[in-house]
């Protein structure tokens, strides 16, 4: 459902100058009567009423103690000189431009002008007005009745005559009224008194209808303004005057749906049929925006002041000074969705809080936090748009298209694109961070403030830049996290700065890829091996001398030494075999066996461990001979010499012949 609301619904300026003026004497400890409900708002009139406000048809009702207050709509001036002659305390709240209308049907008398009155006669407004008339008035409730008047009075054709309008009366029907006097008397004295607001309201309330398919009419049922709004969309599309939320008829989905709102009505049952519309629709993010743009063009100085009075992991209640209970949700109480209500607040806290519902039924008032400091917060961010201040936030959101920062409980947006240090860096990574951003857009009427935290990490990594090439030399030992691998070796961050650490350079064994050493995020001790200032450009070691395999080989093999080898490889020319991880060396084909053979394969195969003698050593080339066929002919000779060195065997004579003389060969 498509809903959207008029900006100029809710309370005019005279209807919250009246209320307000109430509110204050209430403030003031006073005591406050009106001289009839202040408002046509029955549930505006029931919560003063609750708060002790008294309702008096005549001045002389006036309980003694108590502060009569005017209404906007204004009262007779006989009602006005008894007040004066009772001397009962009082508060004017008529209206200034229903004032000017009793100023100017006294002076249309005095001139000797017929006053003629648009608007319904038995309205407590035009009741007064015509209580201020120094001479003869007609009243007529449209132009109907205007032009059955003026039939009958063919006599002011030329006569002094005065034209006005009670203040909410149908633009449209103004017209046509001042255009028939126009036409039928020429002297006629033509005042638009039509209010402002009351116009302006209505041409939206036409122009809203006209584009909806159904409209709503927020307001009391006795509201002369609110009647007139629900006849003018009426004559467009399907119209439902409703005073409060629980009248909210149900609407197939797909509609677009308008509110508007009469001049007595007040923000916060707009407010209350905006979120049951919302609950009833389960709406997304739109409605949202839509209720704070709503919000945001009614009155939304509804805020009290609370005291916290208890904790529950859902709600927050607060004591308003109210009869009702005041509660806030704990989806109201932060815009970080993941703190609790005890982290927040704490039993005795004041704070300012904006009125979200009113529940009569029940007796409770649903308020909100969040919205007030994040009223408070539009200013900071502003100011930091402007002065391109950092400021600190938490990332409390992955959203589509980037994160929520939440700085001081205003939300800022912070694209994908201006998220991270670089383009495709991983977004739910910032989940639960704290960041360091920049405002780079703000629009208030829209409520949307969106952030950078890469223009502050390039700006950091600038600096970084700067220190660090100021201060690197060659050697220097770093402590850095590897960033990426590619075939050829790994990018290391050594803050701020990349080095590179060469494949060849990452082990003493030949790797085929950096990922059998390392892997991305692995913290690593290196050192400069090269710097490139020009090209900034830094190669990086990462072995160490003392696990250098040639180094253990001078010392701990020297030629000649017998060992262990395994064979690893096979050529034409010999086989090779290696001595000690990253150190082979070649057996050559005549050095397999202590005989000839044809090739290698004859006698060994890959992975065969064999007892070999290093022949030779070339460190600066890097080569090993190995020998398998000294070890063999070194075996040989020693068992030779063994045999040689062997005692003679006893021989022992017999006296007796043998059977067999012993030959010698
Ligand atoms: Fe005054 Fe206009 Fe409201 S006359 S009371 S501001 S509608």
């Amino acid at each position: 459902m498509k809903i959207e609301v008029a900006k100029t619904a809710g309370f005019c300026f005279g209807a919250r100058r009246a209320v307000d003026m109430v509110y204050k004497l209430l403030a003031e400890g006073k005591k406050a009567a009106t001289l009839g409900a202040i408002l046509h708002n029955p549930q505006l009139v029931a919560q003063l009423e609750e708060r002790g406000v008294r309702i008096v048809a005549e001045p002389d009702q006036t309980p003694p103690g108590y502060v009569l207050v005017i209404r906007s709509h204004g009262v007779t001036a006989q009602a006005e000189a008894e007040i004066s002659r009772l001397r009962i305390p009082y508060v004017d709240a008529t209206c200034p431009n229903v004032k000017k209308i009793h100023n100017l049907a006294e002076q249309a008398g005095r001139q000797g002008r017929v006053f003629l009155l648009m608007g319904d006669p038995v309205h407590p407004e035009i009741v007064g007005i015509v209580s201020h008339c120094t001479g003869p008035y007609y009243v007529c409730s449209g132009v109907k009745e205007l032009e059955e008047l003026l039939e009958k009075k063919p006599e002011w054709k030329n006569a002094p005559l005065a034209l006005a309008a009670q203040t909410t009366f149908h633009a449209g029907q103004w017209q046509n009224c001042s255009e028939t006097l126009k036409k039928v008397c020429t002297n006629a004295a033509i005042f638009d008194t039509i209010c402002n607001a009351t116009a302006k309201r209505q041409k939206e309330a036409l122009a809203l209808a006209r584009r909806c398919d159904r409209m709503i009419v927020v307001g009391g049922r006795d509201s002369s303004n609110t009647a007139k709004l629900r006849d003018i969309c009426a004559g467009q599309c399907r119209t439902y005057l409703i005073e409060k939320a629980d009248e909210l008829p149900d609407f197939p989905a797909g509609l677009s749906v308008g509110i508007t709102a009469g001049a007595s009505t007040p923000a916060s049952i707009i407010k209350e049929v905006l979120v049951t519309m919302a609950e009833v629709n389960n709406t997304e993010q739109n409605f949202e925006e839509m209720l704070e743009e709503s919000l945001k063009s009614m009155n939304t100085d509804e805020k009290v002041h609370g005291v916290v009075v208890g904790i529950s992991p859902t709600e927050v209640y607060v004591d308003v000074g109210r009869k009702q209970a005041g509660f806030i949700p704990a989806a109201e109480l932060s815009n970080d969705p993941s703190v609790k209500p005890e982290d927040v607040v704490k039993i005795g806290d004041e704070m300012e809080l904006l009125i979200m519902k009113t529940n009569d039924q029940e007796g409770t008032i649903m308020l909100s936090k969040r919205r007030v400091d994040a009223m408070k917060g539009w200013d900071v961010i502003q100011e930091a748009q402007e002065s391109g201040e950092i400021l600190e936030g938490k990332v409390i959101e992955v959203v589509k298209g980037g994160v929520i920062v939440l700085h001081d409980a205003m939300r800022v947006f912070v694209p994908a694109s201006q998220a991270t240090a670089n383009r495709g860096d991983n977004l739910n990574a910032l989940q639960g961070q704290e960041v360091r951003f920049r405002i780079i857009e703000v629009n208030r009427q829209r409520r949307r403030a969106v952030g950078s935290i890469r223009s502050v990490l390039r700006e950091e990594r600038k600096a970084a830049q700067q220190k660090f090439w100021e201060e690197v030399e060659e050697n220097q030992a770093f402590t850095g996290k590897v960033k990426s691998l590619t075939n050829f070796g790994a990018f290391v961050d050594l803050g701020g700065v990349d080095g590179m650490i060469h494949i060849s350079e990452l082990s003493w064994n030949r790797v085929k890829h950096p990922s059998e050493v390392v892997s991305v995020g692995d913290t690593v001790n290196v050192y400069v091996k090269g710097l490139d200032r020009e090209n900034s450009k830094i190669s990086l070691g990462y072995r160490r001398p003392e696990d250098n395999p040639w180094v253990k080989l001078e010392r701990e093999y020297p030629v000649g030494t017998v060992c262990q080898a395994k064979v690893v490889g096979m050529t034409a020319f010999g086989a090779f075999a290696s001595v000690i991880p990253g150190i082979d060396g070649l057996i050559h084909i005549s050095q397999i066996a202590d005989h000839r053979i044809e090739k290698p394969q004859d006698e060994l195969k890959v992975g065969d461990v064999v007892k070999v003698k290093i022949t030779d050593v070339d460190l600066e080339r890097h080569r090993v001979s190995l020998s398998i066929r000294a070890v063999l002919e070194e075996e040989q000779a020693r068992a030779d010499a063994e045999a040689e060195n062997a005692p003679a065997e006893e021989v022992v004579f017999s006296t007796e012949a043998s059977e067999e003389a012993p030959t010698e060969e």
